[in-house]
Protein backbone atom coordinates (compact mmCIF):
# COMPACT_ATOMS: atom_id res chain seq x y z
CA UNK A 1 0.00 0.00 0.00
CA UNK A 2 1.15 2.88 -1.05
CA UNK A 3 0.67 7.06 0.91
CA UNK A 4 -0.06 9.99 -0.70
CA UNK A 5 2.53 11.94 0.99
CA UNK A 6 1.94 14.65 -1.36
CA UNK A 7 -1.39 15.25 0.31
CA UNK A 8 0.57 16.20 3.04
CA UNK A 9 1.86 20.02 3.97
CA UNK A 10 5.14 20.47 3.81
CA UNK A 11 5.28 21.27 7.19
CA UNK A 12 3.58 18.65 8.40
CA UNK A 13 4.22 17.36 12.64
CA UNK A 14 5.40 13.96 12.18
CA UNK A 15 5.11 12.97 15.96
CA UNK A 16 4.96 10.28 18.63
CA UNK A 17 2.86 10.60 21.64
CA UNK A 18 2.99 9.47 25.44
CA UNK A 19 1.69 10.12 28.92
CA UNK A 20 3.43 11.27 31.92
CA UNK A 21 1.80 8.14 34.14
CA UNK A 22 2.10 5.48 31.43
CA UNK A 23 6.15 6.17 31.24
CA UNK A 24 7.59 8.63 33.90
CA UNK A 25 7.97 6.17 37.21
CA UNK A 26 9.80 8.20 40.07
CA UNK A 27 5.76 8.38 41.57
CA UNK A 28 7.46 9.43 44.52
CA UNK A 29 10.59 11.32 43.63
CA UNK A 30 10.83 15.19 43.46
CA UNK A 31 7.68 15.93 45.27
CA UNK A 32 5.16 14.23 43.16
CA UNK A 33 2.02 13.22 45.35
CA UNK A 34 -0.05 10.18 44.54
CA UNK A 35 -2.67 10.11 41.92
CA UNK A 36 -5.88 8.31 41.31
CA UNK A 37 -3.68 6.32 39.08
CA UNK A 38 -1.46 5.01 41.65
CA UNK A 39 -3.98 4.18 44.32
CA UNK A 40 -6.13 2.66 41.47
CA UNK A 41 -3.41 0.23 40.13
CA UNK A 42 -2.07 -0.50 43.34
CA UNK A 43 -6.19 -2.24 44.22
CA UNK A 44 -5.57 -5.58 43.83
CA UNK A 45 -7.50 -6.88 40.85
CA UNK A 46 -7.91 -3.45 39.42
CA UNK A 47 -5.07 -3.91 36.58
CA UNK A 48 -3.34 -7.22 35.07
CA UNK A 49 -0.85 -8.75 36.95
CA UNK A 50 -1.40 -6.16 39.69
CA UNK A 51 1.06 -4.12 37.28
CA UNK A 52 1.11 -0.65 38.17
CA UNK A 53 3.30 2.71 36.89
CA UNK A 54 5.86 3.02 40.00
CA UNK A 55 8.81 2.66 37.23
CA UNK A 56 6.88 2.50 34.61
CA UNK A 57 9.93 3.15 31.59
CA UNK A 58 11.80 5.11 33.94
CA UNK A 59 11.19 8.34 31.74
CA UNK A 60 12.06 10.73 34.26
CA UNK A 61 15.08 9.39 34.72
CA UNK A 62 15.88 8.33 30.72
CA UNK A 63 14.37 11.10 29.43
CA UNK A 64 17.69 11.88 27.44
CA UNK A 65 17.75 8.64 26.01
CA UNK A 66 14.52 9.16 24.61
CA UNK A 67 14.81 12.35 23.00
CA UNK A 68 17.66 10.98 21.45
CA UNK A 69 15.48 7.82 20.22
CA UNK A 70 12.92 10.62 18.98
CA UNK A 71 16.11 12.39 16.66
CA UNK A 72 17.07 8.34 15.50
CA UNK A 73 13.35 8.14 14.21
CA UNK A 74 13.55 11.84 12.54
CA UNK A 75 10.54 12.71 14.08
CA UNK A 76 9.33 16.72 14.37
CA UNK A 77 6.96 16.84 16.99
CA UNK A 78 5.99 15.09 20.66
CA UNK A 79 3.11 14.89 22.23
CA UNK A 80 3.92 14.32 26.07
CA UNK A 81 1.78 15.30 28.90
CA UNK A 82 2.01 17.22 32.42
CA UNK A 83 1.70 15.28 35.74
CA UNK A 84 -0.38 17.35 37.91
CA UNK A 85 0.55 15.82 41.15
CA UNK A 86 4.44 17.05 40.41
CA UNK A 87 3.38 20.83 39.68
CA UNK A 88 0.98 21.00 42.40
CA UNK A 89 0.85 17.92 44.49
CA UNK A 90 -2.33 19.01 46.64
CA UNK A 91 -4.27 20.13 43.38
CA UNK A 92 -4.37 23.13 44.25
CA UNK A 93 -1.84 25.03 46.94
CA UNK A 94 1.73 25.40 46.43
CA UNK A 95 3.23 24.64 43.57
CA UNK A 96 6.15 22.38 43.34
CA UNK A 97 9.13 23.59 41.83
CA UNK A 98 11.15 20.76 41.03
CA UNK A 99 8.16 19.03 39.27
CA UNK A 100 8.10 21.91 37.30
CA UNK A 101 11.78 22.11 36.19
CA UNK A 102 11.66 18.61 35.26
CA UNK A 103 9.08 19.60 32.23
CA UNK A 104 11.31 22.83 31.73
CA UNK A 105 14.35 20.81 31.04
CA UNK A 106 12.43 18.40 28.83
CA UNK A 107 11.13 21.15 26.68
CA UNK A 108 14.64 22.53 26.26
CA UNK A 109 15.97 19.19 25.38
CA UNK A 110 12.95 18.61 22.88
CA UNK A 111 13.41 22.15 21.32
CA UNK A 112 17.40 21.59 21.29
CA UNK A 113 17.23 19.00 18.92
CA UNK A 114 14.44 20.12 16.88
CA UNK A 115 11.69 18.58 17.94
CA UNK A 116 8.47 20.89 19.03
CA UNK A 117 6.87 19.70 22.01
CA UNK A 118 2.90 19.52 21.89
CA UNK A 119 1.70 19.66 26.10
CA UNK A 120 -1.54 17.92 26.92
CA UNK A 121 -2.44 19.21 30.70
CA UNK A 122 -5.07 16.17 31.59
CA UNK A 123 -4.34 12.47 30.64
CA UNK A 124 -6.27 11.09 33.46
CA UNK A 125 -3.44 11.41 36.57
CA UNK A 126 -5.99 13.44 38.78
CA UNK A 127 -4.16 14.31 42.56
CA UNK A 128 -5.75 11.54 44.70
CA UNK A 129 -6.31 14.81 47.26
CA UNK A 130 -8.66 16.35 44.79
CA UNK A 131 -10.51 12.92 44.45
CA UNK A 132 -10.71 12.68 48.42
CA UNK A 133 -12.25 15.93 47.75
CA UNK A 134 -15.03 14.40 45.07
CA UNK A 135 -13.32 14.53 42.03
CA UNK A 136 -14.45 15.54 38.37
CA UNK A 137 -18.18 14.72 39.60
CA UNK A 138 -17.50 18.44 41.56
CA UNK A 139 -17.01 21.92 40.11
CA UNK A 140 -14.24 22.81 42.20
CA UNK A 141 -12.01 20.42 40.35
CA UNK A 142 -12.59 22.06 37.03
CA UNK A 143 -11.37 25.38 38.63
CA UNK A 144 -8.45 23.71 40.15
CA UNK A 145 -7.87 22.44 36.84
CA UNK A 146 -7.37 25.68 35.15
CA UNK A 147 -5.32 26.95 38.27
CA UNK A 148 -2.93 24.14 37.56
CA UNK A 149 -3.16 24.85 33.49
CA UNK A 150 -2.15 28.49 34.51
CA UNK A 151 1.23 27.46 36.34
CA UNK A 152 2.16 25.36 33.63
CA UNK A 153 1.26 27.67 30.93
CA UNK A 154 3.12 30.73 33.27
CA UNK A 155 6.19 28.44 33.21
CA UNK A 156 6.43 26.50 29.68
CA UNK A 157 4.86 29.56 27.28
CA UNK A 158 7.36 31.06 26.29
CA UNK A 159 8.92 28.06 24.51
CA UNK A 160 5.73 25.65 23.86
CA UNK A 161 2.67 26.71 21.64
CA UNK A 162 0.64 23.59 21.19
CA UNK A 163 -1.27 23.15 24.35
CA UNK A 164 -3.89 20.29 24.84
CA UNK A 165 -6.27 20.80 28.03
CA UNK A 166 -7.71 17.17 28.22
CA UNK A 167 -6.74 14.12 26.37
CA UNK A 168 -10.02 11.46 26.01
CA UNK A 169 -12.59 12.82 28.51
CA UNK A 170 -14.39 10.25 27.10
CA UNK A 171 -12.19 7.64 29.21
CA UNK A 172 -11.96 9.81 32.38
CA UNK A 173 -16.14 10.31 32.70
CA UNK A 174 -17.37 7.15 31.00
CA UNK A 175 -14.45 4.52 31.65
CA UNK A 176 -13.40 5.82 35.00
CA UNK A 177 -17.04 7.08 36.61
CA UNK A 178 -19.77 4.64 34.72
CA UNK A 179 -17.81 1.23 33.99
CA UNK A 180 -15.25 1.12 36.46
CA UNK A 181 -12.86 0.18 34.36
CA UNK A 182 -9.88 2.65 34.99
CA UNK A 183 -9.51 5.23 37.56
CA UNK A 184 -11.17 6.27 40.13
CA UNK A 185 -12.91 3.01 39.42
CA UNK A 186 -16.88 4.24 40.10
CA UNK A 187 -19.92 2.75 38.74
CA UNK A 188 -22.29 5.38 38.88
CA UNK A 189 -24.14 6.74 36.01
CA UNK A 190 -24.76 10.80 37.99
CA UNK A 191 -20.97 10.41 39.18
CA UNK A 192 -20.26 9.95 35.56
CA UNK A 193 -22.23 12.58 33.86
CA UNK A 194 -21.38 15.65 36.53
CA UNK A 195 -17.84 14.19 35.35
CA UNK A 196 -18.21 14.48 31.72
CA UNK A 197 -19.81 18.02 32.52
CA UNK A 198 -17.19 19.64 34.30
CA UNK A 199 -14.39 17.83 32.20
CA UNK A 200 -15.36 20.17 29.51
CA UNK A 201 -16.13 23.01 31.72
CA UNK A 202 -12.17 22.65 33.16
CA UNK A 203 -11.37 22.41 29.19
CA UNK A 204 -13.03 25.77 28.53
CA UNK A 205 -11.77 27.57 32.05
CA UNK A 206 -8.52 25.93 31.42
CA UNK A 207 -8.12 27.04 27.37
CA UNK A 208 -9.00 30.53 28.65
CA UNK A 209 -6.01 30.67 31.23
CA UNK A 210 -3.39 29.31 29.01
CA UNK A 211 -4.67 32.28 26.93
CA UNK A 212 -4.08 34.45 29.40
CA UNK A 213 -0.91 33.56 30.57
CA UNK A 214 1.12 32.92 26.94
CA UNK A 215 -0.84 34.92 23.99
CA UNK A 216 0.67 32.56 21.58
CA UNK A 217 -0.56 29.18 22.62
CA UNK A 218 -2.25 27.29 20.39
CA UNK A 219 -4.69 25.33 22.43
CA UNK A 220 -7.18 22.66 21.11
CA UNK A 221 -8.74 19.21 22.79
CA UNK A 222 -8.21 15.72 22.26
CA UNK A 223 -11.07 13.42 22.13
CA UNK A 224 -11.36 9.35 20.71
CA UNK A 225 -14.15 8.82 18.70
CA UNK A 226 -15.18 6.01 16.76
CA UNK A 227 -17.31 5.55 13.75
CA UNK A 228 -20.47 3.81 14.79
CA UNK A 229 -22.46 1.14 12.76
CA UNK A 230 -25.60 -0.38 13.29
CA UNK A 231 -25.24 -4.48 13.56
CA UNK A 232 -28.54 -4.94 10.79
CA UNK A 233 -30.65 -2.52 9.35
CA UNK A 234 -33.55 -2.92 11.89
CA UNK A 235 -34.40 0.47 13.58
CA UNK A 236 -34.06 -0.61 17.05
CA UNK A 237 -30.07 -1.03 15.84
CA UNK A 238 -30.24 2.08 14.03
CA UNK A 239 -31.58 3.76 16.81
CA UNK A 240 -28.25 2.40 19.18
CA UNK A 241 -25.80 3.24 16.63
CA UNK A 242 -27.68 6.77 16.73
CA UNK A 243 -27.01 6.53 20.91
CA UNK A 244 -24.11 5.25 20.96
CA UNK A 245 -22.47 7.97 18.34
CA UNK A 246 -24.03 10.44 21.20
CA UNK A 247 -22.44 8.75 23.65
CA UNK A 248 -18.91 8.46 22.07
CA UNK A 249 -18.50 10.63 19.40
CA UNK A 250 -21.01 14.04 20.15
CA UNK A 251 -21.81 14.43 23.83
CA UNK A 252 -17.82 15.58 23.41
CA UNK A 253 -17.90 17.52 20.23
CA UNK A 254 -21.05 19.11 20.25
CA UNK A 255 -20.45 21.50 23.73
CA UNK A 256 -17.04 22.73 22.63
CA UNK A 257 -18.48 23.99 19.42
CA UNK A 258 -21.13 25.70 20.86
CA UNK A 259 -24.22 23.49 19.81
CA UNK A 260 -24.49 22.38 24.00
CA UNK A 261 -24.76 18.85 25.18
CA UNK A 262 -27.00 16.96 22.67
CA UNK A 263 -30.37 16.71 24.04
CA UNK A 264 -31.32 12.60 22.87
CA UNK A 265 -28.55 12.07 25.49
CA UNK A 266 -29.40 14.15 27.94
CA UNK A 267 -32.57 12.32 28.07
CA UNK A 268 -30.79 8.95 27.72
CA UNK A 269 -28.77 9.56 30.30
CA UNK A 270 -31.75 11.07 32.67
CA UNK A 271 -29.20 12.70 34.90
CA UNK A 272 -29.58 16.56 35.66
CA UNK A 273 -26.14 18.82 34.26
CA UNK A 274 -25.02 20.54 36.85
CA UNK A 275 -25.23 23.65 34.51
CA UNK A 276 -24.99 27.48 35.37
CA UNK A 277 -25.38 30.86 33.78
CA UNK A 278 -22.72 31.00 31.36
CA UNK A 279 -21.38 27.84 31.29
CA UNK A 280 -21.96 26.97 27.70
CA UNK A 281 -19.74 29.62 26.50
CA UNK A 282 -17.25 28.77 28.52
CA UNK A 283 -17.08 25.26 27.49
CA UNK A 284 -17.34 26.35 23.84
CA UNK A 285 -14.06 28.51 23.83
CA UNK A 286 -12.53 28.65 20.76
CA UNK A 287 -10.65 26.25 19.22
CA UNK A 288 -7.11 26.83 17.36
CA UNK A 289 -7.35 22.65 16.57
CA UNK A 290 -8.85 19.40 17.25
CA UNK A 291 -7.17 16.41 18.30
CA UNK A 292 -8.40 12.64 16.79
CA UNK A 293 -7.25 9.87 18.76
CA UNK A 294 -7.95 7.31 16.38
CA UNK A 295 -8.31 3.03 17.17
CA UNK A 296 -11.70 1.02 16.09
CA UNK A 297 -14.34 1.51 15.12
CA UNK A 298 -18.10 -0.30 17.18
CA UNK A 299 -20.90 -2.26 15.52
CA UNK A 300 -23.53 -2.07 18.13
CA UNK A 301 -27.20 -3.65 18.40
CA UNK A 302 -29.85 -2.51 20.61
CA UNK A 303 -29.86 -3.47 24.25
CA UNK A 304 -32.81 -1.58 26.03
CA UNK A 305 -32.04 -3.61 29.18
CA UNK A 306 -27.98 -3.03 29.13
CA UNK A 307 -26.29 0.10 31.20
CA UNK A 308 -26.43 3.38 28.73
CA UNK A 309 -26.51 4.03 26.33
CA UNK A 310 -28.47 0.84 26.11
CA UNK A 311 -26.22 -0.44 22.98
CA UNK A 312 -24.56 -3.91 22.96
CA UNK A 313 -21.30 -4.04 21.31
CA UNK A 314 -21.42 -6.85 18.40
CA UNK A 315 -17.95 -8.49 17.61
CA UNK A 316 -17.62 -9.09 13.80
CA UNK A 317 -16.62 -12.40 12.79
CA UNK A 318 -13.73 -12.31 10.20
CA UNK A 319 -11.88 -9.24 10.52
CA UNK A 320 -8.67 -8.32 11.28
CA UNK A 321 -8.00 -7.58 15.21
CA UNK A 322 -5.30 -5.98 17.42
CA UNK A 323 -3.51 -7.70 20.50
CA UNK A 324 -6.52 -5.68 22.31
CA UNK A 325 -8.60 -7.33 20.30
CA UNK A 326 -9.56 -4.09 18.75
CA UNK A 327 -11.07 -4.38 15.13
CA UNK A 328 -8.78 -2.98 12.57
CA UNK A 329 -10.43 -0.21 9.91
CA UNK A 330 -8.37 2.00 8.59
CA UNK A 331 -10.81 4.02 6.95
CA UNK A 332 -12.93 5.15 10.34
CA UNK A 333 -9.86 7.22 10.40
CA UNK A 334 -10.44 8.98 7.06
CA UNK A 335 -14.29 9.17 7.46
CA UNK A 336 -13.73 10.89 11.14
CA UNK A 337 -10.83 12.96 10.17
CA UNK A 338 -13.52 14.72 7.28
CA UNK A 339 -16.52 14.74 9.83
CA UNK A 340 -14.60 17.14 12.08
CA UNK A 341 -14.20 18.99 8.76
CA UNK A 342 -17.48 18.86 7.14
CA UNK A 343 -19.66 18.37 9.93
CA UNK A 344 -17.92 20.96 12.88
CA UNK A 345 -15.74 22.92 10.90
CA UNK A 346 -12.70 21.83 12.00
CA UNK A 347 -9.86 24.72 10.46
CA UNK A 348 -6.86 22.42 11.76
CA UNK A 349 -6.77 18.62 12.87
CA UNK A 350 -4.39 16.53 14.44
CA UNK A 351 -4.10 12.98 14.66
CA UNK A 352 -3.06 12.90 18.15
CA UNK A 353 -3.31 9.58 18.96
CA UNK A 354 -3.49 5.96 16.56
CA UNK A 355 -1.40 2.66 16.73
CA UNK A 356 -1.73 -0.79 17.81
CA UNK A 357 -0.69 -3.58 20.29
CA UNK A 358 0.66 -7.16 18.98
CA UNK A 359 2.50 -9.60 21.13
CA UNK A 360 6.52 -8.45 20.09
CA UNK A 361 9.20 -11.36 19.55
CA UNK A 362 12.83 -10.60 19.98
CA UNK A 363 14.48 -12.14 17.65
CA UNK A 364 17.75 -13.91 18.80
CA UNK A 365 20.32 -10.80 17.58
CA UNK A 366 18.09 -8.70 19.81
CA UNK A 367 16.05 -7.26 16.63
CA UNK A 368 11.79 -6.82 16.55
CA UNK A 369 9.92 -7.38 13.16
CA UNK A 370 6.46 -6.91 13.80
CA UNK A 371 4.63 -6.28 10.57
CA UNK A 372 1.47 -6.85 11.47
CA UNK A 373 2.09 -3.02 13.64
CA UNK A 374 3.77 -1.71 10.44
CA UNK A 375 1.09 -2.87 8.19
CA UNK A 376 -1.49 -0.90 10.94
CA UNK A 377 0.58 2.08 10.13
CA UNK A 378 0.78 2.24 6.81
CA UNK A 379 -2.74 1.60 6.46
CA UNK A 380 -3.81 4.23 8.69
CA UNK A 381 -1.24 7.23 7.15
CA UNK A 382 -2.89 5.98 4.02
CA UNK A 383 -6.23 6.88 5.48
CA UNK A 384 -4.90 10.09 6.82
CA UNK A 385 -3.24 11.28 3.52
CA UNK A 386 -6.73 10.17 1.85
CA UNK A 387 -8.55 12.28 4.38
CA UNK A 388 -6.31 15.23 3.05
CA UNK A 389 -6.50 15.20 -0.47
CA UNK A 390 -10.40 15.38 0.30
CA UNK A 391 -10.46 18.85 1.83
CA UNK A 392 -9.12 17.22 6.13
CA UNK A 393 -7.11 20.27 6.84
CA UNK A 394 -4.62 18.03 8.50
CA UNK A 395 -1.62 19.25 10.35
CA UNK A 396 0.75 16.06 11.83
CA UNK A 397 0.43 12.67 13.18
CA UNK A 398 1.24 11.62 16.44
CA UNK A 399 2.29 7.81 16.73
CA UNK A 400 0.89 6.03 19.65
CA UNK A 401 3.77 5.57 21.26
CA UNK A 402 6.70 6.22 21.43
CA UNK A 403 7.53 3.59 23.76
CA UNK A 404 6.27 0.42 25.01
CA UNK A 405 4.54 1.36 28.29
CA UNK A 406 2.13 1.15 31.27
CA UNK A 407 -1.63 0.16 29.15
CA UNK A 408 -3.44 1.30 32.10
CA UNK A 409 -5.46 -1.40 33.47
CA UNK A 410 -3.71 -3.92 30.50
CA UNK A 411 -0.68 -3.52 32.99
CA UNK A 412 2.75 -3.91 30.18
CA UNK A 413 1.61 -6.98 28.44
CA UNK A 414 0.22 -4.90 25.90
CA UNK A 415 3.19 -3.25 23.61
CA UNK A 416 2.15 -0.06 21.68
CA UNK A 417 5.73 1.19 21.03
CA UNK A 418 7.42 1.72 18.20
CA UNK A 419 10.29 1.37 20.26
CA UNK A 420 10.66 -1.75 22.63
CA UNK A 421 10.98 -1.95 26.25
CA UNK A 422 12.47 -4.28 27.97
CA UNK A 423 11.34 -3.99 31.25
CA UNK A 424 13.89 -5.60 33.40
CA UNK A 425 16.90 -3.78 32.25
CA UNK A 426 14.74 -0.24 30.53
CA UNK A 427 16.83 -1.33 27.41
CA UNK A 428 15.29 0.48 24.26
CA UNK A 429 15.32 -1.18 20.66
CA UNK A 430 13.66 0.34 17.72
CA UNK A 431 11.10 -2.28 16.35
CA UNK A 432 10.57 -2.46 12.19
CA UNK A 433 7.81 -0.21 12.90
CA UNK A 434 9.88 2.58 14.15
CA UNK A 435 11.87 2.18 11.43
CA UNK A 436 8.98 1.77 9.27
CA UNK A 437 7.51 4.65 10.30
CA UNK A 438 11.26 6.89 10.10
CA UNK A 439 11.82 5.88 6.43
CA UNK A 440 7.99 7.37 5.83
CA UNK A 441 8.97 10.50 7.79
CA UNK A 442 12.16 10.87 5.88
CA UNK A 443 10.74 10.41 2.75
CA UNK A 444 8.11 13.26 2.95
CA UNK A 445 10.79 15.50 4.59
CA UNK A 446 12.95 14.63 0.99
CA UNK A 447 9.63 15.05 -1.38
CA UNK A 448 9.07 18.36 0.72
CA UNK A 449 12.51 19.47 0.50
CA UNK A 450 12.41 19.08 -3.26
CA UNK A 451 8.86 21.05 -4.17
CA UNK A 452 10.68 23.74 -1.83
O1 LIG B 1 -2.59 4.04 26.04
C1 LIG B 1 -3.75 4.71 25.67
C2 LIG B 1 -3.58 6.22 25.86
O2 LIG B 1 -3.23 6.54 27.15
C3 LIG B 1 -4.86 6.91 25.53
N1 LIG B 1 -5.36 6.52 24.24
C4 LIG B 1 -5.42 5.12 23.93
C5 LIG B 1 -4.09 4.46 24.22
C6 LIG B 1 -4.15 2.96 23.89
O3 LIG B 1 -5.15 2.35 24.64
Amino acid sequence: MTIDLAALPHDFLWGTATSAYQIEGAVAEDGRSPSIWDTFSHTPGRTDNGDHGDIACDHYHRWREDIDLMRRLGTNAYRLSVAWPRVRPGGDGPVNAKGLDFYDRLVDALLAAGITPSVTLYHWDLPQTLQDRGGWPERATAEHFAAYAAVVAERLGDRVAHWTTLNEPLCSAWIGHLEGLMAPGLTDLTAAVRASYHLLLGHGLAAAAIRAASPRARVGIVNNLSTVHPATDRPEDVAAARRMDGHTNRWWLDPVHGRGFPDDMREVYGVELPERPGDPSVIAAPLDWLGLNYYFPATVADDPAGPVPHARAVRRAGVPRTGMDWEVDAGGIETLLLRLTQEYGARRLYVTENGSAYPDVVRPDGTIDDPARQEYLVQHLAACARAARRGAPLAGYFAWSLLDNFEWAYGYDKRFGLVHVDYATQARTIKGSGHRYADIVRSHRERAAEAA
